[in-house]
């Protein structure tokens, strides 16, 4: 979709179609023309209720507020009944509030979170139409217009929708045709489209050198070798270095300990969190954020065989601690692991992991809520406010000693599940913990994306399937991070 701003007023732009968001229970406002026939629709304005006028080329949709994601959630209502017809030409207020960047990136992220899908398997594919979508700025209060800014925040909101849709493609794709090596190649073509990225692939053979004795052994019964992936980001002059690292399970069947099979189905979507580095890398370099990005990515396919690891086994991680494996369907943290080993070796500012880790997570929040772990509160408060200002949803789940104690082994120095059934997502990342050196304590973080990674049904402005988690939350925080550097003594906005 094509997005034009302007300052021309809504009633002078051409288009075959206008968007109306209805705040206003009374449909008190002068952009809402047809109050007669919303009436007789029993329209009520409520959130994600549409009323679509095609005789009059207006399509209504209720808002709560002029919150951004009120707005994002409107916009993709109305994007995505529009997409049923063959109107191209669409016209929308601002909602702008007297600042022309807010609102205006929560609609540009709307249209476009709306306009997605994912239609590669249909052998009937629906005839793509190319769309504009002109936002007009007149209601931007009293002061003159510059259309600068919001041109930018136009050009930010495509780069971080840009972003979260190619994570969502990714783990939409069937897993016999996203192996670790199919990964590595995507990982490649992202490289390729930017100067400022460059791309490693670690075979298997690497990962021996490496001694990445936990991933291996979670990778050994697949047909389809496992792959180290490391893009890197680099501005000129960064301001600080970042590192995600990604769980990139193209297919979890849960090993040995195998999954029933209502809990297999779906398992292709435990690549989401290698998806996600791989959306934070791209939106990065898009954005030319200026720290230097790496996107660190651990592949490999968790099956069964007669090679296959086993509860039981005694697995030496890259950093040379043991783990006791007592269920095989624990093993994206045994990828996870040595993956957080090597990351460390890059002595990042700030590490990161992004995980399908725990079904534990799920229980806890919910299927649409993240949960957000680590030892620094202050890190753990960013992560939040930006995921909150993304339209993400996440939530703290705190660490404790007690916990802690669960992991203990009697045969190694750990084991790689909790002795108790109860705090599973956050003994998982206890268990992360223990593979994180002194000095990163309190620049790591770890996001449990189990839930909203991949969802059957749609909901809100996505779609049924892979939502893109921790890409639009992550990209957040980055400018986040940006804007401090720029402006250090402002608070946070
Ligand atoms: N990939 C799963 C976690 C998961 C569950 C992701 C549901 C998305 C939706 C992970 O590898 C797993 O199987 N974890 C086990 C851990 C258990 C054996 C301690 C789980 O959550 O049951
Ligand atoms: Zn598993
Ligand atoms: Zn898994």
């Amino acid at each position: 979709m094509q997005i034009n701003v302007t300052d021309k007023p809504l009633e002078e732009i051409e288009a075959t179609c206008e968007i109306v968001l209805v705040v206003d229970k009374n449909f008190d406002h002068r952009w809402i023309r047809d109050r007669e026939d919303l009436k007789t629709l029993g329209f009520k304005g409520e959130s994600e209720e549409t009323a679509f006028l095609p005789h009059q080329h207006r399509i209504y949709v209720g808002a709560e507020s002029l919150d951004r994601d009120e707005i994002r959630l409107a916009v993709a209502k109305a994007i995505t009944t529009i997409q049923k017809t063959t109107y191209d030409r669409l016209k929308i207020g601002s909602y702008t509030q007297n600042c022309p960047v807010t609102n205006t990136k929560a609609i540009v992220e709307g249209a476009l979170l709306g306009e997605y899908r994912f239609d590669t398997y249909k052998s009937k594919k629906e005839e793509p139409i190319e769309r504009t979508l002109i936002l007009s700025l007149e209601d931007y209060g009293e002061k003159k217009l510059d259309l600068e800014p919001a041109r930018n925040a136009i050009a930010e909101a495509a780069a971080i929708i840009e972003a979260t849709n190619l994570a969502k493609d990714i783990v939409n794709t069937a897993p016999q045709d996203m192996t670790p090596a199919k990964l590595a190649e995507k990982a490649e073509q992202i490289a390729a489209e930017y100067d400022s990225v460059t791309c490693f692939v670690g075979d298997e053979a690497f990962l021996e050198a490496q001694k990445m004795g936990a991933f291996l052994a979670v990778a050994r019964a697949s047909s389809n070798p496992p792959r180290l992936i490391h893009l890197i980001y680099k501005p000129e002059n960064p301001k600080g270095k970042f590192a995600f690292v990604g769980k990139g399970l193209t297919y979890d069947s849960g090993g040995l300990s195998l999954k029933p099979s209502e809990h297999m189905v779906t398992m292709k979507s435990d690549k989401s969190g290698a998806a996600a580095v791989l959306g934070i890398l791209k939106g990065a370099a898009t954005l030319k954020v200026p720290f230097e990005i790496h996107a660190i990515i651990g592949a490999c396919e968790n099956m069964i065989g007669g090679n296959a690891y086993k509860p039981d086994d005694i697995l030496t991680a890259k950093n040379g601690t043991t783990i006791e494996v007592r269920n095989t369907d624990a093993e994206g943290r045994l990828v996870l692991a040595d993956a957080l080993c090597y990351a460390q070796e890059q002595k990042p500012d700030y590490l990161f992991d992004l995980a399908t880790l725990t079904g534990a997570c799920v229980v806890a929040l919910g299927e649409y809520t993240s949960g957000v772990m680590g030892h620094s509160s202050a890190l753990k408060h960013e992560v939040l406010f930006s995921a909150a200002k993304s339209g993400e949803l996440a939530s703290a789940l705190p660490f404790n000693r007690y916990l802690k104690k669960l992991l203990k082994s009697e045969i190694a120095d750990i084991s790689n599940i909790s002795s108790s059934r109860y705090g599973g997502a956050i003994t998982a990342a206890l268990f992360l913990d223990h593979f994180i050196e002194e000095e990163n304590k309190e620049r790591w973080i770890h996001l449990d994306i189990a839930g909203p990674a991949y969802v059957e049904k749609e909901w809100g402005y996505n779609k049924p399937g892979a939502s893109g988690a921790g890409v639009r939350l992550i990209l957040y925080w980055l400018k986040e991070r940006q804007y401090k550097l720029d402006n250090p003594h402002k608070k946070e906005r």
